[in-house]
This record gives structure tokens, C-alpha cells and sequence, in this order.
């Protein structure tokens, strides 16, 4: 077993992905930074009460220094504020830049050898500041969208269809955000082309209720935005990762010439073990989704771009 998977940001994220690493074992010890004082001490020694309960013995260590975190194999970076009514994830932009700067600068430091997790918003963008800031190669940058947006279409499917959501195959490619590229091309209930089983209106309706899934969810809360299907997903990267499961995910990674495009994270199925980024591998796209995927790549660029000038 791994000794050290670290979180930064102990808010409703971190703080769920801590202890649902903690609960699946997958390290000995799990390091919670924030910059508040007493929220990281006083969730993690809350989270630890629960290891009876639950029957897990990962430590789990709440702290505002990055000391602790040193050597970590994977780190996972929540830090930032999310979203409220009204703001879309590109309205995090400034703020969250500065932070994912700034912790990935601390982790780059302490844990050179970690693979690091971006969940923080807008996503792919905050990818690439880590990758900027840690000056990792692109194996060991990863980002947290695409498991979430296809969780939340398998949800949908699933509940229209009334089956199992075990039995839906989705991917979903693209940016995290209203640009996101569900691929009805490759979502199939056990191998049936989910086509055969629903038309296209409906189709189409579950796939625009996807894009704005996250949006969805802060109209009801108003106060903050998802955490628990988020820290599903990450940890499901995580898992993969520690595990060396070989697992293919949509997650965001840097393109270096995959569908025809470089210089940008987007979401595209990736191969995830021990080394991280495995493999991004490369799906036959019909004429409209490579337009999309095109077109969500622009979406991300333009915030990048605004961060350099
Ligand atoms: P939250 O507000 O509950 O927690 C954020 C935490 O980050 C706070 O505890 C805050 O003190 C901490 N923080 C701020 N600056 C820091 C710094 N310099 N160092 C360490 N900690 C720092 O927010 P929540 O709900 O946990 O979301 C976190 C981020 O994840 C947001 O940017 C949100 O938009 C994003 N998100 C992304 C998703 C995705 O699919 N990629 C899904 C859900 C959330
Ligand atoms: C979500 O999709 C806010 O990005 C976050 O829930």
C-alpha cells in the first residue's frame, strides 16, 4: 500500500474525497491542507472518530502546513471557491489561478514525484497552471471532469430507461463546462447502442440536462456547488492510479497532437496506473462530435489566453 495521498482544500471536496479515500484504504495516511486554521485539524480528527465506526485504518492528518504532505504519490487539489448562483466556472478564473498556483508550487516542492489531481474550476484551465506551476510532464497532470459528466449522463440514462446504472457505458469528452461532448456514439446499455433504446428529442434532452449538471445542482444548494458525485470521481482517478488498474476514464489531459489538437488539456478517454497518464486513446468521432470537440477545445483556450495577457 502507498504511504501518502495528500487533498488540499478541506472545503466540501476535500474534505469527501479525504474520507472516502480513507474508507477504500487506498494509503496509509491521508494529509488534509487548507489555509484555515482549525478546518483541516478539526474535519480530519472528526473523519478519524469515524474509522471504528466504519472499520478503516488509514490516518487521516488535518493541517495548514505542506511539512506533512511530503512524498505524497498523489495529490489532489480542491483549493479555490466555488460556484454561486449566476457565476459560471469561468468566473472563478483570477481567484482560482492564484491559489492553484500557489499550493502547486508548495506540492511541486514537497512531493516532486506526485501525480497531481486538479478538480478545482474552471478545470481545464486550472490544469494547466499545475502543469505550469509543477513543471511536471503532462503523465502526471491530470484533471477531474470528464468521470463527473458521465456519471451524471449515466445517472440520467439510467433513470429514463429505468435499468442499472452498472449496465451504462458513457463517455464524455471535451471541457468541463457547457461545451462538454457526450458521445452518443460510444454510450451503450451492456453493448446496445443506446440509440435502439431512446429517441433522439429525449437523447438530446439528457444530454443538455448533462452540460448543465453542475449548474443543476447549485440552483438547488445556492450557497456552493457539487461535492459528492466530485469526489466520486476523483477518487475513482485516484483508485485507478494507486492501484494500477489500467481503468479508461474521461479525464482531462494535455494533447500533444490527440485529435488533432496540441497545447490544450481537454477531456479525452485516458488509460490510468501507476505512472498516471497511460495512454490517451483515441476514439473514431462522427463528423459532429469532432466539430464539438473542436469547439469545446476554443472554450478553453480563450480563458487561457486571458490569464496570459
Ligand atoms: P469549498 O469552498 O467548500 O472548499 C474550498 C476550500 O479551499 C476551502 O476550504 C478554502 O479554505 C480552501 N482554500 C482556498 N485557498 C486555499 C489555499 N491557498 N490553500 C489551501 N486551501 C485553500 O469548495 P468546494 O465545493 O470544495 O470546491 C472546490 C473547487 O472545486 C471549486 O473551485 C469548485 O468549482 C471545484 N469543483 C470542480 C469540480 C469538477 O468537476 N472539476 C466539481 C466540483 C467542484
Ligand atoms: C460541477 O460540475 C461545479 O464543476 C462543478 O458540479
Amino acid at each position: 500500500m502507498i504511504d501518502t495521498i495528500t487533498v488540499i482544500g478541506a472545503g466540501n471536496v476535500g474534505a469527501t474525497t479525504a474520507q472516502r479515500i480513507a474508507e477504500k484504504a487506498l494509503a496509509r495516511r491521508v494529509v488534509v491542507v487548507d489555509v484555515v486554521e482549525g478546518i483541516p485539524q478539526g474535519k480530519a480528527l472528526d473523519q478519524w472518530e469515524s474509522a471504528p465506526i466504519e472499520g478503516f485504518d488509514t490516518r487521516i492528518i488535518g493541517t495548514n502546513s505542506y511539512a506533512e504532505t511530503a512524498g505524497s504519490s498523489v495529490v489532489v487539489i480542491t483549493a479555490g471557491i466555488a460556484r454561486k448562483p449566476g457565476m459560471s466556472r469561468d468566473d472563478l478564473l483570477a481567484t482560482n489561478a492564484a491559489i492553484v498556483r500557489q499550493v502547486t508550487t508548495e506540492v511541486a516542492r514537497t512531493s516532486p514525484d506526485a501525480i497531481l489531481i486538479i478538480v478545482s474550476n474552471p478545470l481545464d484551465v486550472m490544469c494547466y497552471v499545475a502543469k505550469q506551476a509543477s513543471g511536471f510532464p503532462r503523465e502526471r497532470v491530470l484533471g477531474m471532469a470528464g468521470v463527473l459528466d458521465a456519471a451524471r449522463y449515466r445517472a440520467f440514462l439510467a433513470d429514463a430507461l429505468d435499468v442499472s446504472v452498472r449496465d451504462i457505458q458513457a463517455m464524455v469528452l471535451g471541457g468541463h463546462g457547457d461545451t462538454m461532448v457526450p458521445l452518443l456514439s460510444c454510450t451503450t446499455v451492456s453493448g446496445i447502442p443506446v440509440t435502439q433504446l431512446l429517441d433522439r428529442p429525449a437523447l438530446d434532452r439528457i444530454v443538455e440536462r448533462t452540460r448543465n449538471g453542475g449548474a443543476e445542482i447549485v440552483q438547488h444548494l445556492k450557497t456552493g456547488s457539487a461535492f459528492y458525485a466530485p469526489s466520486a470521481a476523483a477518487v475513482q482517478m485516484v483508485e485507478a492510479i494507486v492501484l494500477d488498474a489500467k481503468r479508461v476514464l474521461p479525464c482531462a489531459a494535455w494533447l500533444e497532437g490527440e485529435y488533432g489538437m496540441s497545447g490544450v488539456f481537454l477531456g479525452v478517454p485516458c488509460k490510468l496506473g501507476r505512472r498516471g497518464l497511460e495512454r490517451i486513446i483515441e476514439v473514431e468521432l462522427t463528423d459532429a462530435e469532432r466539430a464539438d470537440l473542436v469547439r469545446s477545445a476554443d472554450a478553453v483556450r480563450g480563458p487561457m489566453a486571458a490569464l496570459a495577457s
